[in-house]
């Protein structure tokens, strides 16, 4: 049975709740970089091909939801802050959410929800935080559901609901739910995986990926001048999509082999060539995008000579954005921090950069 239809049938259960009913529940939920990029979608946010990501620990979105429900209410009321901030625009994004989720969570209809969210690192700059919002609110909604029927969060079956219903607010949502290495899609290489909820593939990593570090380099702060959305859908008329897909299909199974060998030259190779890939991607779509900035260029140049100067096993990757992903294992950390610092640090935009690391996935931070 497909989980969708699994996740159908449990919304028929009836909660065991009264008629009126209030609480409040919060997490803690990291980002994630994608490895293999999910760049291209079917309906019902079903991905054209499986991706596979880190998990990050310091960039976070920390949300709090506090909630009525009342068998009376009709329609869902939300109040959303960002930073103490009334944010409208998302309010919309986030109704028009809740209006696609109540086929599994019907009780949303009766709730009248006050949302506060903070972020730790700067919001639409290619930094995921549509993957780390949209998987702390999916969180909160499936603890909200396991409270309304009296069950007790945080067992694997939570988790895995989770991801499913974070996926439907942003596909990379559904891999920020778990912790270290986690893939998404099905793929013959990851037992287990599906299209509907991502899977954390951890316990068969090379020791070299445990804490490995990821120096992220603010190149620009300003909104970026396409949504994730619009570009997935550019992917509909991209002439090399079909080249695409089959490629990151292929890719995922090298870079699960090197990972697991701890083929540090294969999975350098792997993960560049996906950032070229998906910044080709919008490139080569109609209209074309460079999201790019000069200042990535320099630090992509940057890290290659001292890659090959060094022979430190490092390398670089990009979001759909400009700012750059300067990745490596825990043991190359001193001389990664030292040339970030003296080389790399003058190129960020106010000199910003976060040093991040694998993380282990969501915290719940409060449970009333
Ligand atoms: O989850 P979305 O719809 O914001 O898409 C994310 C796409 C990339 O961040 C560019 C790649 C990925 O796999 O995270």
């Amino acid at each position: 049975m497909s989980y969708k239809q699994k996740y159908l049938e449990q919304a028929l259960i009836p909660g065991i709740f009264k008629n009126e009913f209030s609480g409040s529940v919060a997490w803690q939920c990291p980002s994630n970089i994608a490895l293999i990029k999910y760049w291209g979608k079917q309906p019902n946010q079903i991905p054209m091909n499986a991706s596979l990501s880190m998990t990050l620990e310091k960039a976070v979105t920390k949300t709090e939801i506090a909630y009525n429900y009342s068998e009376s209410r009709e329609k869902i009321n939300i109040d959303y802050y960002f930073h103490g901030q009334r944010k409208k625009v998302f309010e919309k994004r986030l109704l028009d959410y809740f209006k696609d989720l109540t086929e599994y969570f019907p009780f949303l209809d009766k709730l009248e929800l006050f949302i506060r969210s903070d972020n730790s690192f700067p919001h639409s700059t290619g930094i995921a935080s549509s993957a780390s919002a949209f998987g702390a609110i999916a969180l909160c909604l499936t603890e909200i559901e396991y409270h309304l029927k009296g069950e007790s969060v945080g067992t694997a079956e939570f988790y895995n609901k989770a991801s499913f219903i974070a996926r439907l607010g942003s596909g990379s949502a559904s891999r920020s739910i778990f912790g270290g290495l986690v893939e998404w899609g099905r793929h013959e290489s990851v037992k287990g995986s599906t299209d509907e909820t991502a899977i954390q593939v951890s316990k068969i990593i090379h020791p070299y990926f445990k804490n490995f570090q990821d120096f992220i380099l603010i190149l620009d702060k300003g909104k970026k001048d396409i949504s994730s959305a619009d570009g997935h859908n550019l992917m509909n008329s991209n002439p090399y999509a079909s080249t695409r897909f089959q490629q990151a299909h292929s890719n995922l199974n090298e870079l699960i082999h090197a990972i697991q060998r701890g083929n540090m030259e294969k999975f350098i190779n792997i993960v560049e060539a996906e950032a070229m890939n998906l910044h080709a991607m919008m490139m080569t779509s109609s209209p074309g995008y460079m999201l790019m900035k000069p200042g990535t260029v320099e630090v992509i140049e940057k890290i290659k000579r001292f890659r090959t100067k060094s022979e430190m096993p490092v390398c670089y990757t990009l979001d759909a954005g400009a700012n750059v992903h300067f990745l490596g294992p825990q043991s190359c950390k001193p001389v990664m921090v030292d040339f970030v610092e003296n080389e790399l640090k003058s190129c960020c935009f106010d000199g910003d950069y976060i040093q991040d690391r694998m993380g282990n996935g969501p915290e719940k931070i409060k449970d009333e």
